[in-house]
C-alpha cells in the first residue's frame, strides 16, 4: 500500500486514493421538518425518504460508489436468459477471487441463506457461528434449526481493545461439538466482518483453525464472505503472519480451507448481487436444484446482468489494497473523532462503520425503551443523518413473545465505500457530539406497530413524551438559522 505523509504531521488525515467524477445532489431539511419526518417514519430509519436524508449511513448494502471500470464493464452485458458471456466473465473473476470451480447465483446475500438453510438445516439442528446476522437466524430457524453464538468474549466488550473481536471461541465450539454431536450440525458459519457486533474482524489464524476443527469432525465449514473485503484489510494490517502476503494470497490461503462460502455482492464486489461457490461439487448439487426454484435460471440466479458485469470487475477491485482501505480508514477517523471526544464507540474501529455504544451514551435509559433506536430517531433530528439501530430492535421476540434484549445495544453509522467526502464525515461528528453534549435531553420509544418477522425493516415505534421537540428547541438555541 502506498504510504503518503503530510508535511504538517498535525494535518495527517486519510486521503483517498480515487476521484469524484458524478454526483448527487444533497438535501437537509431544516431541524423542524426532521422532527416531523422522524414522527412519520414511526421513528424507524428505514422508514425515512431518502430524500429526507442528508447523510444516508443506515447501509453500506448496495450503495457503494462503484468504479469507472465497473460502470464501463456494465454496459457490455450479455443480457440472454441461458448461457450468457457475463456469466461466463462472472465465473472466471470468481475463480480468480477464491480460486473456486463452481457458481451459484442468487440475488443477493438473503437468498444464498435461503438456499443453504433450505438443503441443509433440519429441525432440531444447531448451527454455530462466531455471531449471527438478522437474515440468517431468521432462515435458519424458519427450518427449525438454532443458532449458538460462540464469539470470543472481548468481542461483546466495546471497549475491550484487541485486533480480532470477531474470533471464534475454539474451546468453545470443540465444546459445542462434543455436546451436541456433529451430525446435528450441519455447517459452522464463519461471517467474516462481524457486523452486529461493529465490524469486528476475526484473524486469518482464527479462520484457518475453525475450518480445521470442522474437517476433523467431518461438519462443513461456511465462510459468509459478504463483509470480507473490510476483513481482509485488517488481517493485512494487523496480523503479523499476513504482513508480507498480498490481499489475493490471504483471500486464497481461507478459501481453499473453507468448504463452501457465500457472500452478499451489495457489500463485497461493490455491486449488486450475490452467490454461492465451492470446489466440492457433491455440495452444489445438494443446492443446485433452489436456484431455478426460488432465483432464476442458472446462469443469472435473479440477478440483472449489468450488475453481474460490475459484480466481475468489482470482485478483482477487491483485491486491490488501495481499493479496499478507504472504508476502514475514514471509519477509524470517524471513531477516533468521537472517541477522542467521550463518545462511547466500539473500539477498534472495525469495518462496515462507526458504531456508538448506546447503553453507554444513554446509561439511565430502561432498556425497555430501545436506547439504540431512540438514539437513531435522535442523531436523524440532530444533522439529517441516518443511521441503523442494531440493538434489541434488530432482535426477535422469544417463542413466549418476551423481549430478547441484545447483548450490545449499538447505533451504526455506516460507511458505504467512496461515497462520503471527508468534511461531510467531519459533519457528521460535529453533529453527534452536539447531541452527546444534549444527551439528557433524549428520551425513549415504545412500539406502535410490530411486525413478528424481522420487525426492524417496517416496524414503527413512537417518542415516549415530547422530548423530540425539546431537542429541535435546543438545536435552534444553539445552531441559530443553520439548517
Ligand atoms: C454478514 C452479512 N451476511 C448476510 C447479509 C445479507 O445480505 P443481503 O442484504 O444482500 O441480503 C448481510 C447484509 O447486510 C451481512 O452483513
Amino acid at each position: 500500500m502506498s504510504v503518503i505523509n503530510f508535511y504538517q504531521k498535525d494535518h495527517q488525515v486519510p486521503l483517498e486514493m480515487h476521484k469524484v467524477r458524478v454526483v448527487q445532489k444533497l438535501f437537509l431539511p431544516s431541524v423542524e421538518e426532521r422532527v416531523a419526518k422522524i414522527r412519520e417514519a414511526g421513528n424507524n430509519t428505514f422508514l425515512l425518504q431518502n430524500k429526507d436524508v442528508f447523510m444516508d449511513m443506515l447501509t453500506d448494502s448496495g450503495v457503494n460508489a462503484m468504479s469507472d471500470n465497473q460502470v464501463a464493464a456494465s454496459m457490455q452485458a450479455d443480457d440472454s436468459y441461458a448461457g450468457s458471456e457475463t456469466y461466463n466473465r462472472l465465473v472466471k473473476a470468481l475463480k480468480e477471487v477464491f480460486k473456486t470451480e463452481y457458481f451459484l447465483p442468487a440475488h443477493q446475500g438473503r437468498a444464498c441463506e435461503n438456499i443453504l438453510a433450505e438443503s441443509f438445516v433440519k429441525p432440531g439442528d444447531v448451527i454455530p457461528m462466531n455471531f449471527h446476522f438478522t437474515t440468517t437466524k431468521a432462515h435458519i430457524t424458519r427450518m427449525g434449526g438454532r443458532v449458538e453464538e460462540l464469539v470470543i468474549k472481548e468481542g461483546l466488550d466495546p471497549d475491550y481493545i484487541y485486533p480480532f473481536k470477531g474470533n471464534f471461541d475454539i474451546p468453545r465450539l470443540k465444546a459445542l461439538i462434543a455436546e451436541v454431536g456433529a451430525e446435528h450440525i450441519p455447517f459452522v458459519r464463519i461471517e467474516a466482518g462481524t457486523n452486529l457486533i461493529g465490524g469486528q474482524p476475526l484473524s486469518m489464524e482464527n479462520m484457518l483453525e475453525v475450518a480445521k476443527v470442522c474437517r476433523e469432525n467431518g461438519i462443513m465449514s461456511v465462510l459468509d464472505a459478504s463483509l470480507l473485503q473490510d476483513n481482509l484489510y485488517f488481517i493485512k494490517t494487523r496480523e503479523e503472519a499476513a504482513k508480507n502476503m498480498t490481499i489475493k494470497e490471504i483471500t486464497h490461503k481461507i478459501a481453499d480451507a473453507i468448504d463452501l462460502i457465500y457472500f452478499s455482492s451489495r457489500k463485497l464486489g461493490f455491486s449488486r448481487g450475490g452467490g454461492i461457490v465451492s470446489n466440492n461439487n457433491d455440495l452444489i448439487l445438494k443446492m443446485k436444484e433452489f436456484i431455478p426454484l426460488f432465483e432464476g435460471f442458472l446462469t443469472y440466479g435473479g440477478m440483472e446482468v449489468r450488475a453481474m458485469e460490475a459484480m466481475a470487475v468489482g470482485l478483482l477491485e477487491t483485491m486491490d489494497e488501495e481499493i479496499i482501505n478507504q472504508g476502514p480508514q475514514f471509519i477509524e477517523y470517524l471513531v477516533k473523532e468521537l472517541d477522542d471526544y467521550g463518545v462511547p464507540m466500539v473500539k477498534p474501529a472495525g469495518g462496515l462503520g462507526a458504531h456508538i455504544n448506546a447503553s453507554a451514551f444513554l446509561p439511565d435509559m430502561p432498556h425497555d425503551q430501545y436506547p439504540a433506536g431512540a438514539l437513531a430517531a435522535a442523531l436523524y433530528i440532530a444533522g439529517g443523518i441516518r443511521g441503523m439501530e442494531r440493538g434489541s430492535i434488530s432482535e426477535q421476540r422469544n417463542e413466549d413473545g418476551t423481549e430478547n434484549y441484545a447483548e450490545l445495544e449499538l447505533l451504526r453509522l455506516a460507511c458505504p465505500r467512496r461515497v462520503f467526502t471527508l468534511s461531510q464525515i467531519k459533519y457528521c461528528a460535529d453533529r453527534v457530539k452536539w447531541l452527546y453534549d444534549n444527551r439528557h435531553l433524549i428520551g425513549g420509544l415504545k412500539w406502535k406497530e410490530e411486525p413478528q418477522v424481522l420487525r426492524f425493516f417496517s416496524g414503527k415505534l413512537e417518542a415516549i413524551g415530547d422530548w423530540q421537540y425539546k431537542l429541535a428547541d435546543k438545536f435552534r438555541e444553539d445552531f441559530g438559522e443553520s439548517l
